[in-house]
C-alpha cells in the first residue's frame, strides 16, 4: 500500500465535463469521461487524503470513501469549487471546462419552423475557475493545480498556458484521436511555476494521479 503522506490533507479533484445548456434538452459539452479525476481522487483517498470529487456529468460510480458533489455547468462548477476550496490544501481541476457558454438559454425547447433558418448560437466566455483559483487562494499555501488538454506545440503551449493560469503545477497532456479522453492511459509532462518538468510516460490514468499526488506532496510538506 502507498504511504499515506496525505493524511490528514484536504484534497479537492474536479473531474468530467461540463454542459452548457440551450434548452431544456440541449447542451454543448465534450468528451471527458472524469477517468483521470476519478483516478485522482481514488489514489488520493488511498494516501490518506478527505477528498472532494466535484462531478461534472460522469457516469463512473462514486468511489468509495470520496464526498462526490455533482456540478453540471461551468458556473455550478466555479460555485462547488469556490465552496470546497475554502479549507482544502490542494485543489486539481482535471475537468474539462467549457471556455463558453451560450448567451441565452431558451426555457422551452428550441423548435425547427419551415421555410426559417436556424438562428445562429451566440456565445459569451465562462470565467476561467482555475485563474481565479489560482489568483485568489482561499488558504495560505493552498496548491493549485490545472491540467492542460493541447493538440500541437504540447510545450510551449503548456508553458504559456501555466503562467498566464497562474497555478503551481500544469499537468499537459497531448489530446486528440484515442488520446486523452474517454481512454483508461494518459501520458504527460508536469509543468512546475519553478521551472520543474517531470515526463510522465503513456500508463494507467492511475500512475499519472500519483505522480501529480508525488509532487503535491513534496510541495505540502
Ligand atoms: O475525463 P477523461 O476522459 O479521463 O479525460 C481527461 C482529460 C483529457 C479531460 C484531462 O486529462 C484534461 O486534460 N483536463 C483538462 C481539460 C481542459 O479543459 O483543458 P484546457 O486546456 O481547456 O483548460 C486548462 C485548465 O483550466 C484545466 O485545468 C481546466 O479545468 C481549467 N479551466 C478551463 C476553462 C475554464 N473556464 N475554467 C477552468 O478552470
Amino acid at each position: 500500500a502507498a504511504a499515506p503522506d496525505l493524511a490528514g490533507r484536504h484534497v479537492v479533484v474536479s473531474a468530467g465535463g461540463t454542459r452548457e445548456a440551450l434548452d431544456p434538452v440541449r447542451f454543448l459539452g465534450n468528451r471527458s469521461s472524469g477517468k483521470q479525476g476519478y483516478a485522482l481522487a481514488v489514489t488520493a483517498a488511498a494516501r490518506g487524503a478527505r477528498v472532494t470529487l466535484l462531478a461534472a456529468n460522469t457516469e463512473l460510480p462514486d468511489p468509495a470513501g470520496v464526498d462526490v458533489v455533482r456540478v453540471t455547468s461551468a458556473l455550478s462548477l466555479r460555485e462547488a469549487a469556490h465552496l470546497a476550496a475554502k479549507d482544502a490544501d490542494a485543489v486539481v481541476m482535471a475537468a474539462a471546462v467549457a471556455d463558453f457558454r451560450p448567451a441565452l438559454y431558451a426555457t422551452a425547447k428550441i423548435k425547427k419552423v419551415d421555410g426559417v433558418e436556424p438562428a445562429p448560437v451566440e456565445l459569451v466566455r465562462n470565467p476561467d475557475i482555475l485563474a481565479e483559483l489560482s489568483a485568489g487562494r482561499a488558504r495560505p499555501g493552498q496548491l493549485v493545480v490545472g491540467f492542460a488538454a493541447e493538440t500541437d506545440h504540447v510545450l510551449a503551449n503548456g508553458r504559456a498556458k501555466l503562467a498566464r493560469k497562474g497555478c503551481d503545477l500544469l499537468v499537459v497532456n497531448e489530446v486528440g484521436e484515442a488520446k486523452g479522453f474517454g481512454t483508461d492511459t494518459n501520458a504527460a509532462v508536469v509543468l512546475g511555476a519553478d521551472g520543474s518538468e517531470t515526463v510522465v510516460p503513456h500508463g494507467p490514468k492511475e500512475d499519472l494521479a500519483e505522480v501529480v499526488w508525488d509532487l503535491v506532496s513534496a510541495r505540502l510538506a
